[in-house]
This record gives C-alpha cells, sequence and structure tokens, in this order.
C-alpha cells in the first residue's frame, strides 16, 4: 500500500511540523461536543489490515434485495451469509431501519440503525470493534424521484454520516454506485469507468457525490474507501425497490405465477444487468483485493446487456406460453434512456481480475428454477 502509507507519513509529517505552513491535516470528525477533533499525530491513516485468524469485524447496513427478499432459498446465496461463513457468524452485523424477516433475524447478529443518526452509528461501530463497513442503504431512483427530498437525506446526509465514521475509525468503507451514476450526456456503449457523469436524478446524482466524496476521503484522509458501480441487479426477490430495472426481476415472478407479463420500458431499452451472486461475490472480491492492485476506488463492474425483448424471448424458451405486453412507464423509460446500454468493465477485470459467471441463459434458468420452485412449495403450503 505504497500510496496509503506516504499520505500517513506525509500526514504524520505535517502534524509534527505544524510550522511548516501547511494546513494541519484534520480528519472530517464530528462535533460530540463543541469543537471539531483534530487526529493525533499516532493516529492510523488506513484501514487495518488482517491476519487468517484475525477477521475484519463487518458492519452490513443492509441490501434489502439479498435480506428482505421472501424467497428463503435466495438467502443461502447471501452477501452476509457469504461474510459470516468466512469470518464468522458473530463477526458479520446487519443492520436497517426495518423489522428484519425471521430468517434474517435468526441468521446472526440484527441491529436497528438509521444512517440518519450519527451517535447511534458511532455506537455501533465503537461498541462492536467495527472493522469493515458496507454501506447499502438508500433510495433507488424511480423511488427517490417521488420523493426527493427523502431521497437526499438517505443517500447523501446519511453518506456523510458513513463516511465521517469510517475515516473516524479507520474502517474500511464499502459503498455501492450505479449505472445510473451515468446520463445522457455519457457514452453509452460502452460506458467506461471515466467520462463525463451528469445524471439527471437525484438517485443518479447522490451516487456522484458519494464516489467523489469517498475518492476525496481517501486521498484527503487515507480512508479506504471501495466502490463497485453496479448494473441492474437480479435476484429471486418478489418486492423489487423501486428501481428501473426492476422489469427484470418482476418478469420472472408474473411468468411462473400468471404466464402473463406486462414490461413498463419499451422491448428495444437495452440495459446491463447481473445475476445477485456475482454482484455478490464481486463485492467480497473487491472488499478483499489487496490495496496496490486497485488503480482505482470505483469500478464499472457487468456481466450481460439485454433488452425487454430479449429476456422475454429466453423466459420463452422455457415457458413457451408467456405472453408479454408493454405499457410504457414514461419515468422510468426517460430515466433508462439516459443509462449505459453497455457498461465497459476492463479495469475491474485487469485489476483485481473480476469475471462474471452469469449469462443470460444461465440467469434465467437458475431464477426459473428458484421461483419455481418457491410457488411449489407455497402450493403445497
Ligand atoms: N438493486 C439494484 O439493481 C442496484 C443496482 C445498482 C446499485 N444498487 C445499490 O445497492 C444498494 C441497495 O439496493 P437495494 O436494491 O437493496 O435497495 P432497496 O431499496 O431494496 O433497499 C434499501 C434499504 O435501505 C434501507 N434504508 C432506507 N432508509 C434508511 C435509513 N435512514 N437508515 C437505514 N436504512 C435505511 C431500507 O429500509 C432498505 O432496506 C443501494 O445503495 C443501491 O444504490 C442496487
Amino acid at each position: 500500500m505504497p500510496v496509503i502509507r506516504t499520505l500517513s507519513k506525509v500526514a504524520k509529517q505535517a502534524l509534527l511540523n505544524p510550522g511548516c505552513g501547511c494546513q494541519p491535516i484534520t480528519v472530517a470528525v464530528r462535533t460530540i461536543s463543541f469543537s471539531p477533533r483534530q487526529v493525533t499525530s499516532d493516529a492510523s491513516f488506513h484501514s487495518v489490515s488482517f491476519s487468517e485468524t484475525d477477521h475484519p469485524k463487518v458492519l452490513i447496513t443492509v441490501f434489502r434485495r439479498e435480506c428482505f427478499s421472501s424467497s428463503s432459498s435466495c438467502v443461502f446465496k447471501c452477501n452476509f451469509l457469504f461474510h459470516r461463513k468466512r469470518f464468522g457468524n458473530k463477526n458479520v452485523i446487519l443492520s436497517d431501519i426495518r423489522k428484519p424477516p425471521s430468517h434474517v433475524f435468526y441468521s446472526g447478529p440484527f441491529i436497528y440503525s438509521d444512517i440518519l443518526d450519527y451517535k447511534n452509528l458511532r455506537e455501533i461501530v465503537v461498541n462492536n470493534r467495527i472493522t469493515w463497513l458496507v454501506h447499502y442503504s438508500a433510495l433507488l431512483s424511480a423511488v427517490g424521484e417521488a420523493n426527493v427530498s427523502l431521497a437526499r437525506d438517505v443517500n447523501i446526509t446519511g453518506l456523510h454520516n458513513i463516511l465521517d465514521i469510517a475515516a473516524e475509525h479507520g474502517l474500511r468503507l464499502f459503498v455501492p454506485s450505479t449505472i445510473g451514476a451515468f446520463g445522457p450526456t455519457s457514452p453509452r456503449n460502452p460506458t467506461p469507468d471515466l467520462c463525463v457523469q451528469r445524471p439527471r436524478t437525484i438517485y443518479g446524482v447522490s451516487k456522484v457525490h458519494a464516489e467523489l466524496m469517498g475518492e476525496y476521503y481517501h486521498h484527503r484522509y487515507g480512508l479506504d474507501f471501495r466502490c463497485l458501480r453496479y448494473p441492474g441487479i437480479i435476484s429471486a426477490d418478489s418486492q423489487p425497490g423501486g428501481g428501473t430495472t426492476d422489469y427484470a426481476v418482476a418478469i420472472f415472478h408474473d411468468a411462473v405465477k400468471t404466464g402473463k407479463f406486462e414490461c413498463n420500458l419499451k422491448p428495444d431499452t437495452r440495459l446491463p444487468m447481473m445475476y445477485i451472486e456475482d454482484c455478490l461475490r464481486a463485492t467480497v472480491e473487491m472488499m478483499e483485493a489487496p490495496a496496490d492492485t486497485l488503480s482505482m476506488r470505483t469500478y464499472n463492474i457487468n456481466a450481460m446487456s439485454f433488452t425487454p425483448e430479449e429476456l422475454a424471448q429466453e423466459v420463452q424458451k422455457q415457458l413457451p406460453d408467456l405472453e408479454v405486453t408493454y405499457d410504457i412507464d414514461q419515468v422510468r423509460q426517460a430515466i433508462a434512456d439516459s443509462w449505459p446500454m453497455n457498461f465497459d468493465d476492463s479495469n475491474a477485470r485487469n485489476d483485481w481480475g473480476w469475471k462474471h459467471d452469469y449469462d443470460l441463459p444461465e440467469l434465467v434458468q437458475t431464477m426459473l428454477n428458484y421461483i419455481g420452485s418457491d410457488s411449489r412449495i407455497a402450493q403445497t403450503n
């Protein structure tokens, strides 16, 4: 970690020699009582590294798509279970403002935490000796447009709390970004890591803000910030969270339950997508990647790219009687039309060896297997 070591050295130097004319380096620590605190000269400016026996203690502000799924089978592929298996059950704590379903609650530690409550967050990090923070809580694109001020609070103010906590306590911090962080003036086919980013949703604006703030904290304070721009994530969750790519989840449920699907995007709307198992594996791999393999702090990741028509055709190979109609939601269509059609993730593949497992045929087969078996269980019950 030569960059971080150098930063740490420079920071210590600056603190030890305040007469050098440089600005003293301060971590953006919140006021506990009345004045912002400065970091002491022996403070660590990088996140802790771990030996085989000394596992990270992980706090995950939950990924609803995995935790609040009504599909219990989906849970076997969860990020937090992956982390728990890897680092020990008690070393991975989940948090949300919503009551967890029983399979989540009984699977290991779960804590109430509102990311807008800075002191509560700090208490959790201190009391549990947290070392990694995986921050998923956010309002997604369509929901964000319906409630801009709440999206601004959760996605921007909440992120500020998370960044400050992580910087204060030397945590390794993961924040997901999205294809929604690009806009109509970005190159769309393919979209590279570095290009114009002028999104037109509060969700996109807040994610660009998160990318830039995380990178700024990395350069300014040595925060071990890591960020992946996810494409649309597809899982067996039956309650999509208000995203523009939700049609690609809903089609499977409707196909199995009713044999009919009404799509709210045009048939030729091409968007990058990924099966959740690839997404979760990418996240863990990026979190574990040695810092010196990361030439950037924010990477695109991708698996496949398809249109509603192509997805429907692939589903119809398994369920030939599926009827698909289109009733376009203008808000979601406008959002989708401003997003990347294809995502260039060559930097992630080159730097830390990202490789997806699921293409469209495997995705369709896996989703139908899960949803089909869940619905068979429901019918038996
Ligand atoms: N789902 C996708 O296709 C997709 C794609 C790209 C990026 N992402 C990113 O992944 C993350 C999770 O997405 P998701 O699909 O699970 O979203 P979701 O809407 O399903 O879940 C978000 C969670 O945030 C929680 N939350 C809201 N306000 C909160 C607060 N004040 N304090 C604590 N928790 C709060 C909600 O209770 C919910 O459980 C988001 O950051 C999103 O930007 C998702």
